[in-house]
């Protein structure tokens, strides 16, 4: 891999700029998208929570791009489909001949429906399996309130397939709209107009009359208030999450305020948040006018906030103007991280800001020691057979954010906004390539007197490996105080407990925690401990660090609260460095085991899925 990559770095970058690996086609959904398109999608559908099923069908409205082609190709993930009714304009619904191809691990079943005419509507009637991989269903015991059942999605990235059939990828969109019914005590949601004052009666209705695609499609399922955060933003929740939800997350309607001074309006009427429990596997999810987000973010400081930036920042980069295809994914992903800090430094300030960026570029740094130089690049060449869950590295994220703090730099702050404002507005509801982005930023950079950013440096940043020397900085001065009284501790100048960490928030912690060697002595330990409580602590970024580390330095003490926390919390990326580091000894790996053969029932597939692999790897 990495040799053949080397040998493709020695092509002149003239012929690399000029010619693209064609990317059109989105290896990772068997529809086929330049034949015919979905434009809208009806649901009619039940959530089961006894049989842990969705049922219903899916009436879908059909764009024959080729007149004469009379296949619709569909994405499905152990789907059990019940029949195949077509229809046209002035004709009756008549049964169509389905076929379901061989199941594949990573991209489920193609389903193939064949035709005599270009039928307009196709309705699919079909059930999803207990295990779907984009659904969690939960026991009541495993909710907040502790009464109710719940049941929620998770679209991105390929999972849309495995609770409806339909050509899920980023490159086609389209309406839709949803009759759910459920049982009368269960509130539902879904990612389209949720009015503050529905009843709750199981008996639901849904429009999203903005075209999406169907990684956004997302559904939720449990004992759910609402409260307003202001007249267009608000949080549902179960009942006893939802105050301090509301007081953690009271700054949305001002982030929706500062982005929309910035990028245009927020187009998507309604933002709310729906707090999930504890298992849910990531921090956010933006699906559209509802971001579902983990709880674990509440810690009574607002210090986590930058998520909800996140999740908003979506709403233009990624919702409104979509990458094509996973490939792509800093098109969603940087450019929303980019956003998220300039968010975070409008309404917390340069010093919160630049502390979260030192903190995620140490990230990035350490995660590039690791992987081979072709995923370290922003455009990267197809991947087929690739799970697009795999390619979830910092690289989209960080690496993507900081070409754009680079344009930002070079260009001037105020005309990069301008540019990137009439990035979001000339795309707006459409799906994008790199290509793309490129080829307008050129033409602007044409523009200008002179160009400040040449072709070579555009080339370093997305075709090649590693981060490039144009980076610009991330300099904290809060952070160089922590640098100081980590020294000092460690050699022995200042005991812990003497050091005023009276106003520190969870970045000086993570920062702390993040310097640390990677082993330290048991009183070391020990005294960290009673001085700073980090073992049993509620806060999940502190966790993933501080017992990593005692792990690694066999401080035994803290076992059974990280056997808590591994059974409380289904976040991948706080659970994932815990697994890990016990998987690095024998002793530790059989109690990763037991505790994971515990918890594994209340995570969710994708949790289940990644650390099953970390705890019994297929060598074994
Ligand atoms: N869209 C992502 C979550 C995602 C990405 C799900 C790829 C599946 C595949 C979401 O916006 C996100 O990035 N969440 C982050 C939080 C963020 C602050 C970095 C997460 O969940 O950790
Ligand atoms: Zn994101």
């Amino acid at each position: 891999m990495r040799v053949l990559l080397c040998l493709c770095l020695l092509v002149p970058l003239a012929a690399l700029a000029a010619e693209p690996v064609p990317r059109s086609h989105d290896e990772h959904s068997w529809s086929e998208p330049d034949k015919v398109v979905i434009r809208d999608l009806g649901l009619d559908l039940r959530v089961d929570f006894d049989k842990k099923e969705i049922r219903g069908s899916a009436d879908l409205a059909l764009e024959w791009k080729d007149p004469d082609y009379r296949v619709l190709v569909l994405d499905t993930r152990d789907l059990s489909i019940d029949r195949v009714l077509g229809k046209r304009a002035d004709s009756g619904w008549f049964r169509l001949r389905w076929e379901l191809g061989p199941r594949d691990p990573v991209f489920g079943q193609k389903l193939t429906i064949r035709m005599r005419k270009p039928y307009e509507s196709v309705r699919i009637r079909y059930r999803t399996a207990p295990g779907a991989s984009g659904l969690q269903w939960l026991e009541p015991g495993m909710t907040a309130g502790g009464k109710m059942p719940f049941m929620f999605s998770q679209s991105q990235a390929i999972h849309a397939r495995s609770w409806v059939p339909l050509q899920d990828t980023p490159s086609v969109r389209y309406t839709y709209s949803a009759h759910v019914e459920s049982d009368p005590s269960i509130m539902v949601l879904m990612s389209a107009d949720n009015p503050p004052q529905t009843r709750r009666d199981g008996d639901y209705v849904f429009r999203m009359n903005q075209p999406i695609p169907s990684y956004l499609m997302a559904i939720a399922a449990g004992d759910l208030k609402f409260k307003p955060i202001s007249t267009r933003a608000g949080v549902w929740a179960e009942p006893p999450t939802l105050e301090a939800a509301v007081a953690e997350f009271a700054d949305t309607e001002r982030m929706i305020q500062v982005t929309e001074s910035l990028y245009g309006p927020y187009r998507w009427q309604r933002y709310d948040l729906l707090i999930l429990p504890p298992s849910f596997p990531f921090g956010g999810m933006e699906n559209p006018r509802l971001s579902f987000i983990t709880p674990t973010v509440i810690t009574g400081d607002k210090s986590l906030v930058s998520l909800i930036a996140h999740e908003l920042a979506h709403s233009w980069s990624g919702n409104l103007v979509t990458n094509a295809s996973w490939k792509d994914m800093w098109l969603n992903e940087g450019f929303t991280s980019y956003v998220e800090n300039r968010i975070v430094e409008e309404i917390f300030g340069v010093e919160q800001a630049a502390m979260e960026n030192v903190i995620s570029l140490r990230d990035l740094t350490d995660e590039m020691a690791e992987l081979d130089d072709a995923d370290e690049l922003l455009m990267h060449a197809p991947a087929p057979g690739r799970d697009p869950d795999d390619l979830l590295t910092d690289v989209a994220y960080v690496k993507g954010m900081w070409f754009l703090r680079f344009l930002e730099q070079r260009i001037g702050r105020e005309p990069f906004d301008v540019f990137l404002r009439s990035w979001f507005d000339r795309h707006a509801f459409q799906s994008v390539t790199s290509e793309q982005f490129l080829a307008q930023l050129r033409e602007y950079l044409a523009s200008l007197e002179t160009a400040p950013v040449s072709e070579a440096e555009l080339v370093e940043w997305l075709q090649r490996p590693g981060m490039p020397a144009s980076a610009p900085e991330a300099v904290s001065q809060r952070f160089a105080a922590v640098d100081r009284v980590r020294a000092a501790w460690l050699k022995g100048d200042v005991v812990a407990r003497d050091v005023d960490v009276s106003n520190w928030i969870t970045q000086e912690w993570v920062y702390f925690l993040d310097g640390m060697p990677d082993e330290l002595e048991g009183s070391q330990l020990v005294e960290l401990d009673e001085a700073f409580h980090f073992t049993g602590t509620r806060n999940g970024e502190v966790a993933m660090r501080w017992y990593p580390l005692a792990v690694r330095s066999g401080y035994f003490e803290a076992r059974p609260s990280i056997a808590e926390f591994l059974k409380s919390i289904g976040r991948r990326k706080l659970i994932g460095p815990i697994y890990e580091a016990l998987a690095e000894s024998e002793e530790g790996l059989a109690f990763a085991r037991k505790v994971f053969a515990e918890a594994s029932a209340g995570y969710h597939p994708i949790t289940r899925a990644s650390f099953q692999a970390v705890l019994y790897p297929k060598a074994d």
